[in-house]
């Protein structure tokens, strides 16, 4: 028989865990080395990770947006916990192992040509957006965040930055600046002072509801990543699949974890 030539571009393996902390008063930092190397991780792209709690589960694996991808093979991922998987990733100390594959999914596009982005992320969507803020910031484009929290305490801003030169502007529940008509303002303002080429989102349903409707109002295009429960990852049972609007605005059901999580902006359905 023969054995496929080309390089596998999905890894399954175990990864070592470096570092794995509390991050402000909701979240926690995980960081592995896997011990396989990696293709190349694009912005957007998720890792489904196999937790296991003092029983042993649960059984599904859960998938996790890659927040930092070194080129020295660290990993990095930011987590929110919300149940029994998520807590048991939180249990994990430095040197513990922890089954990973991936990367899996359609990343976010970035084309060479744009000088400015403007990221909408609320609460851990950063995760998902930082690795895109690096990457532009890299090839030379200017990034404007509007990162969204409860409050202060739990916003990630530095988590968010990392070594981009991204421009932060914080926008909270606890003094009031978090709710939709602000946004709406400082996002018309953002666009008069320093129109993006393209708008990126993740994190909330009423922030892609606002960010559609602005990005069509000034003809901007956008890009959003969504979530969805998954089992396989792997694009083989469709329990991750959402309506997407096709070309001629007839609804299709697509696969979060293959033709996603990154969609068009304009095509998304919110939820
Ligand atoms: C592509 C992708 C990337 C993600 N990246 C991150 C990330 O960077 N950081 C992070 O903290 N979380 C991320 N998530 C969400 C994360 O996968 C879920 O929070 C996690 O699977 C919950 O597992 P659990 O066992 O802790 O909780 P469960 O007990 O399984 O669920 C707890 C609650 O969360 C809801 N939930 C579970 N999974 C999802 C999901 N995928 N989307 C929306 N709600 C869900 C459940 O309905 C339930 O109400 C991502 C999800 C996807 C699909
Ligand atoms: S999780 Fe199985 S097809 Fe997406």
């Amino acid at each position: 028989m023969d054995l496929p030539t080309r390089p596998t571009s999905v890894v399954e393996c175990d990864a070592r865990v470096l570092d794995s902390a509390p991050v402000g008063r909701r979240y926690h930092r995980l960081v592995v080395a896997p011990e396989h190397p990696l293709p190349a991780v694009r912005p957007g792209q998720f890792f489904h990770l196999l937790c296991r709690d003092a029983t042993g589960g649960p059984y599904l694996r859960r998938p996790m947006s890659v927040w930092r991808a070194r080129g020295d093979g660290e990993l990095g991922f930011l987590l929110h916990v919300t149940g029994r998987g998520t807590a048991a990733l939180a249990t994990l100390r430095p040197g513990d192992v922890l089954p990973i594959v991936g990367p899996l999914g359609e990343g976010f596009r970035l084309d060479p040509a744009w000088r400015r982005i403007l990221i909408l992320a609320r609460g851990v969507g950063l995760a998902t957006l930082a690795p895109l803020a690096e990457a532009a910031a890299a090839g030379g484009c200017a990034v404007d965040a509007v990162l969204s929290a409860k409050a202060a305490a739990d916003l990630m801003a530095e988590e968010f930055v990392g070594t981009s030169r991204t421009e932060v502007f914080p926008v909270l529940d606890e003094d009031g600046t978090s709710d939709l008509p602000t946004v709406e303002a400082l996002l018309r303002q953002r666009f008069a002072e320093a129109r993006p080429d393209a708008v990126f989102t993740c994190g909330s349903n009423r922030l892609l509801l606002l960010l559609q409707r602005l990005s069509a109002e000034h003809g901007i295009p956008g890009q959003v990543a969504l979530e969805q429960q998954m089992a396989c990852g792997l694009g083989m049972c469709f329990c991750c699949v959402r309506p997407i609007r096709g070309e001629d605005g007839t609804l299709e059901n697509l696969r979060v974890c293959t033709e996603g999580p990154v969609f068009d902006l304009a095509k998304a359905v919110s939820w």
